[in-house]
């Protein structure tokens, strides 16, 4: 017993230590050790013993203290009512249990409704704005909960609190109130600071919320005020001179007084309901331009919050519901290097195995050589690794803290791992290249993006069947595809006469791809899906093409110079040319490219179709688009000229709502192409 009560208190002491240390370097160096899971994983644990063991609990135990002690570059500022934090929930039924709680607490039957608000838990920094009559006395950060930093100088940068607050007949402005919000930074925000800092100090920041941090906490103001940052209040210290009833109406205040409200917010009936908004959000968050972590449940009326109260650090009427972290850490155990279709060689992480916002991560890219040295990463490193949106893994950072000496720091290849080859970095690029055009790991490379979707789309043929073909010898290159026979299909492991018909079928049917999509398939460095169209749509043929000058190629709108040099080079290689004329052969002719002459009403305009089209296919609309003079996209954002939307549109129409674009019908779209 004696034993386990001491392996106990030294668990415990053992997760304070690394709690206060965490806590030490979020709130004061803006620069955490640990992951926000991690942190969330040793909280949970703590909470769990202490409330195994009561008899445990210290006042300064990291359970009972928000966040950590005041930096000293600022002045302290005493929080008229504490700022607290929240407790988490990471599934449905510990939403269910809070709820069963809060029914207990309030005495009330186990089915009787309660109205919750639902709102995003923006991913940045809390602080307390206190405003007297209506003008910004006084801006605070969070800091220990009970007392914060004075950052007034800073906050009076935002945007958003440039104005004193609206008064209106249905919203009365009271004497002093404070009110509580996320200070954060955009997606695009943070590029941009990242950008200028890679160019000037070499430092970055790892995510939204560091940067944030670090710019919040500016001494130099005009530095701050470069920063752009963003604002969403959602919350109330406290108020002298008027009383709110419920979230919804604080909300709705707020909006009137002109202060920035998140419009994505929900009110719900029960916690089913909720668990709908968050299911929503999981997905659609990846569309929103700024980071958030969760979503926070409110119980509405203020009523019952105040019935509720709290529990040492979180308040009993309030929930975050976190979504699993999109930033993890775990281990490098080897640098690989991967050979692409155009020789460039590029390193590979191979991780310990992590889960990074439901996903099983195992690789991450390094991007190249110089990438590796700005970012010091070794092999043996702890690194943290995020996965944003549909993107490739990346590395972000070493914790270099947790470093033991044993890392070794990695070396590029100088001869290609597939075809032994000499590696060439020519001076000026960062990316190293296997020059060896016949390179059997570029060969696959090149078939395996010659058959993908956007190319010639030849379904069936995968890395697999692409390597049996390869390691035969049946397939060189890709004119060789459609000269397949049955029999050497047959020859394949595990290819059946039905399968082998199908594909040989697929093949075919690929011959009369549009330029656009075989010009794509060639593989010609710098020429993306968007460049091929251009380039088919202006010179109609592969001949025309390959017999085009520099100059004439970068002369076409959205061409240029280096896009010009490499299509011109790469159709002076004889290889190429062979390539070509085997194509042709082989019978892969694209049908007559004809040369539309329609109106160009669409003329520097980016459009973007969403939700389902009936009179046409999304191709179809966004080859009208190109042929009017547009240009489709895939992502609404400020740069977007029009969005047509079409049946059961989703976040794209909710985000073009919100930027205020124009929003037009698909018969509205016809109607316009029709209109010259
Ligand atoms: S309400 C009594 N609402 O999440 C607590 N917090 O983990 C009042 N946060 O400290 C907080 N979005 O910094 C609330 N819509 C939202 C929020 C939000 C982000 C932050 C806030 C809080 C932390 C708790």
């Amino acid at each position: 017993m004696a034993l386990q009560d001491k392996s106990i208190l030294s668990t415990i002491a053992d997760l304070r230590t690394r709690l206060n240390k965490a806590n030490e370097s979020y709130y004061l160096l803006d620069n955490p050790e640990i992951s926000d899971s991690e942190y969330d994983h040793l909280m949970q644990q703590l909470i769990e013993l202490e409330t195994q063991h009561p008899e445990l609990i210290t006042p300064d135990s990291p359970t009972q203290k928000v966040g950590n002690k005041v930096s000293a570059l600022f002045t302290p500022v005493n929080h008229r009512v504490p700022m607290l934090s929240l407790s988490n929930a990471f599934s449905s039924s510990e939403l269910t249990r809070w709820e069963d709680r809060i029914r207990r607490t309030l005495g009330m039957a186990s089915d009787a409704p309660i109205e919750y608000v639902c709102e995003l838990k923006i991913d940045g920094l809390s602080v307390s704005l206190t405003y007297s009559n209506g003008t910004l006395v006084q801006g605070a950060t969070r800091g220990d909960g009970t007392v914060g930093e004075d950052i007034t100088v800073n906050l009076r940068t935002l945007k958003a609190l440039k104005a004193p607050l609206k008064a209106a007949d249905d919203a009365y402005i009271p004497k002093l109130i404070e009110i509580r919000g996320e200070v954060f930074l955009s997606h695009q925000e943070f590029a941009r600071i990242n950008a200028h800092l890679e160019e000037h100090s070499g430092r970055t920041f790892a995510n939204c919320r560091n940067a944030a941090a670090g710019s919040l906490r500016q001494k130099d103001t005009a530095a701050a005020a470069s920063r752009n940052l963003d604002l969403f209040v959602y919350t109330v210290g406290a108020v002298d001179g008027m009383e709110f009833k419920t979230q919804q109406q604080l909300l709705n205040t707020y909006q009137i007084w002109g202060l920035p409200v998140n419009p994505n917010v929900r009110l719900c009936n029960g916690i089913t309901e909720c668990l709908q908004f968050i299911s929503e959000w999981e997905t659609r968050k990846e569309t929103l331009g700024y980071d958030i972590d969760g979503v926070v449940v409110k119980v509405n009326s203020f009523a019952m919050q105040r019935e509720l109260g709290q529990v040492s650090r979180s308040p009993r009427w309030a929930i975050a519901y976190k979504y699993p972290a999109m930033q993890v850490q775990t281990r490098v155990e080897r640098i690989e290097v991967q050979v692409g279709r155009t020789g460039a060689i590029t390193p590979v992480a191979i991780l310990t195995p992590v889960s990074v916002g439901g996903v099983t991560v195992a690789r991450a890219t390094l991007h190249n050589e110089d990438e590796i040295r700005r970012k010091d990463i070794r092999i043996g490193d702890t690194v943290v690794v995020q996965r944003a949106g549909e993107v490739i893994p990346e590395v972000v950072e070493v914790v270099s803290s947790l470093r033991n000496g044993n890392e070794l720091p990695f070396t590029m290849p100088t001869h290609c791992p597939a075809c032994g080859t000499s590696v060439e970095r020519p001076a000026g690029e960062a990316v190293s290249r296997c020059v060896n055009a016949s390179c059997p790991a570029r060969r696959q490379q090149q078939l395996e993006h010659f058959v993908s979707r956007g190319a010639m789309d030849i379904e069936g043929l995968g890395v697999k069947q692409i390597e049996m073909l390869v390691g035969n010898g049946l397939v060189k290159n890709a004119a060789d595809l459609y000269n397949l026979k049955m029999d050497q299909m047959l020859s394949l492991d595990r290819m059946g006469e039905k399968l082998a018909t199908k594909i040989l079928a697929n093949i075919n049917e690929s011959r009369t791809r549009p330029l656009d999509k075989l010009l794509f398939a060639l593989g010609i460095r710098h020429v993306g899906e968007h460049v091929a169209s251009v380039l088919a749509e202006e010179f109609g043929s592969l001949e025309n093409l390959g017999n085009t000058t520099i100059e004439q190629l970068a002369r076409v709108h959205e061409v240029g110079s280096v896009i010009a040099e490499s299509v011109h080079s790469w159709f002076a290689l004889e290889e190429n040319r062979e390539l070509l004329k085997q194509l042709k052969t082989a019978g892969v002719i694209p049908p007559e490219h004809i040369k539309v002459s329609a109106s160009q009403i669409l003329e520097g305009k980016t459009l973007v179709f969403t939700g389902a089209l009936s009179k046409m296919t999304r191709a179809e609309a966004e080859a009208l688009t190109k042929q009017h003079g547009g240009r489709a996209s895939g992502s609404v954002s400020r740069q977007t000229s029009i969005v047509v939307a079409g049946e059961n549109a989703g976040s794209k129409l909710v985000k073009a709502t919100e930027l205020g674009l124009t929003i037009i019908s698909e018969d509205e779209f016809l109607a316009m192409l029709n209109s010259e």
